[in-house]
């Protein structure tokens, strides 16, 4: 179990393959004394960051050990002595851990601390490259499906709201100019049918976060025989991230990740400026929950809520940014500027997060004036404004010489220039008119099923992996 792979001195090179004998422990000293400190120690430390994948490092630990165990790669005693000792650790929390460049080194210290040498067996086949990645991924994946839960929640919700407006008709707009009638229903459905994209694209990039890269080790494999799909299964991973030098370098699945609630922030974007400008137009009457008032204009009422939700995919588009200007270039293998992508991702998820349920509520107690939207889409017509049948009878009469009854329906003519009576004549498919809203209603509503089922699926699947990994430590401890 000597001399396999690499340099022992090479911090996460060698994949620490001299652990497994005594020479671990004499490895970690001089480990921890080489770096024990200068002047750019806190500069390259993450651990304060690292507190995000605390609990993530800790299942990786678990599953790799109880995996090492099994392979009979390290003792069962070594593997029972280090199980407990992770106990403690999560019991003591990410405050209590001793200083260390990262997370994944300051757990390694806490479990030598605490069982002595033998600790640095869990170590064994295993580079911080690849647990690395293997701790954001498997953070990545609970944000992921936190936020389709959120969009799921919030797109139940809009599809209320638009059961509960089919009727209610408004004007509609193109370049900020208003164009044609059509209904608060029918502008509700535009962009609750955007977030079920959004939850598409979210999904996808989940199926493609929830790959193991463990054992892969620096990038180069290890020599040990490690069973990479037994890891992989106990921490809920899908299958692996085969390629190992792909495995412990690539952030794609960041990139994926963040542009997808990136693309989702740009959509509550939109909605929270309609929202914004619906509010100054008169057309919406926020709850007061969702505005805030003027200190020095006390008769104003701001729509600041939908303001900072539009402000979120700034802070989206931002950690997107940062995050390919930190990979772009970057060659393979691993390379430390890959500590710094990982905070970029976390900001553009993080930026979304919360706007979802903000957005969404400020429309769900929103009153929408229907007298006042109905007035003013019946100034509306297909083309140029609404004349009114008396200004076209006249009109004719100029024209052709002939009342407009001799030339045309009256009638027909009057109810296209209603708005009510024109929002109904547009029922092909998608349209606004009430029916065409209720059966797009019962598609999108069989959609957002389909999309709750997939993402609860994958949840069970996640906690039926967690309570696996529980049972099979408890075998040990
Ligand atoms: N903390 C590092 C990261 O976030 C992992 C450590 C890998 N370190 C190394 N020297 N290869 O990427």
């Amino acid at each position: 179990m000597t001399s396999h792979d690499a340099d022992p001195e090479e911090t996460d090179d060698g994949a620490n393959t001299t652990s497994g004998g005594d020479h671990a422990a004499d490895e970690g000293v001089v480990r921890r004394e080489r770096f024990s400190g200068g002047p750019a120690r806190a500069f390259l430390s993450s651990l304060a960051a690292d507190e995000r994948i605390f609990a993530a490092d800790l299942a990786v630990d678990r599953a790799h050990v109880v995996m090492l165990a099994e392979q009979g790669i390290i003792g069962a005693d070594d593997a029972a002595a280090i199980l407990a000792a992770l106990d403690d650790v999560e019991a003591a929390g990410h405050d209590a851990l001793p200083d260390g460049e990262d997370v994944h080194e300051a757990i390694e210290t806490a479990v030598i601390d605490r069982v002595g040498p033998a600790g640095g067996r869990m170590h064994t086949a295993r580079s911080r490259n690849d647990e690395v990645a293997a701790c954001i991924r498997y953070r990545l994946r609970e944000d992921l499906l936190a936020t389709v839960g959120t969009v799921v929640e919030g797109r139940e919700t809009l599809l209320d709201v638009a059961a509960a407006e089919t009727g209610t008709v408004m004007p509609g707009y193109t370049h900020r100019q208003p164009a044609q009638p059509t209904t608060v229903a029918h502008w509700v459905c535009s962009y609750e049918s955007a977030l079920a994209r959004d939850t598409d694209r979210l999904l996808d990039a989940y199926d493609r976060v929830n790959r193991s890269p463990l054992g892969a080790a620096a990038f180069a494999g290890t020599s040990f025989d490690v069973d990479r799909e037994r890891a992989a299964a106990l921490l809920g991973f899908d299958g692996l991230v085969e390629n190992s030098m792909d495995a412990a370098s690539a952030r794609d699945f960041l990139v994926e990740s963040s542009a997808a609630v990136t693309g989702l922030a740009t959509t509550l974007a939109g909605l929270a400026t309609d929202v914004v400008e619906f509010a100054s137009d008169g057309y919406v009457e926020l709850a007061d929950d969702y505005a805030s008032t003027s200190s020095i204009m006390p008769q104003k009422k701001n729509p600041d809520t939908l303001e900072l939700v539009r402000s979120r995919a700034g802070d989206a588009a931002s950690g997107l940014s940062g995050l390919v200007t930190t990979l772009t270039g970057l060659p393979r293998a691993y390379n430390r500027d890959l500590q710094r992508a990982t905070g970029h991702a976390w900001e553009a998820v993080d930026a979304v997060h919360g706007a979802v349920p903000v957005a969404v509520g400020a429309v769900a107690t929103a009153e929408w004036p229907a007298e006042t939207l109905q007035a003013r889409a019946g100034e509306l017509a297909d083309d140029g404004g609404n004349p009114g049948v008396d200004a076209i009878d006249e009109a004719c009469r100029e024209v052709l010489g002939e009342p407009l009854d001799a030339v045309t329906d009256a009638a027909a003519v009057e109810a296209v220039l209603d708005p009510v009576e024109n929002v109904a004549m547009r029922d092909s498919r998608g349209g606004p008119a009430p029916e065409a809203v209720e059966t797009h209603l019962d598609r999108a509503r069989e959609n957002l099923a389909a999309h709750r089922e997939a993402a609860g699926t994958r949840q069970t699947h996640l906690d039926d992996a967690a309570e696996t990994l529980d049972a099979e430590v408890a075998n040990y401890v």
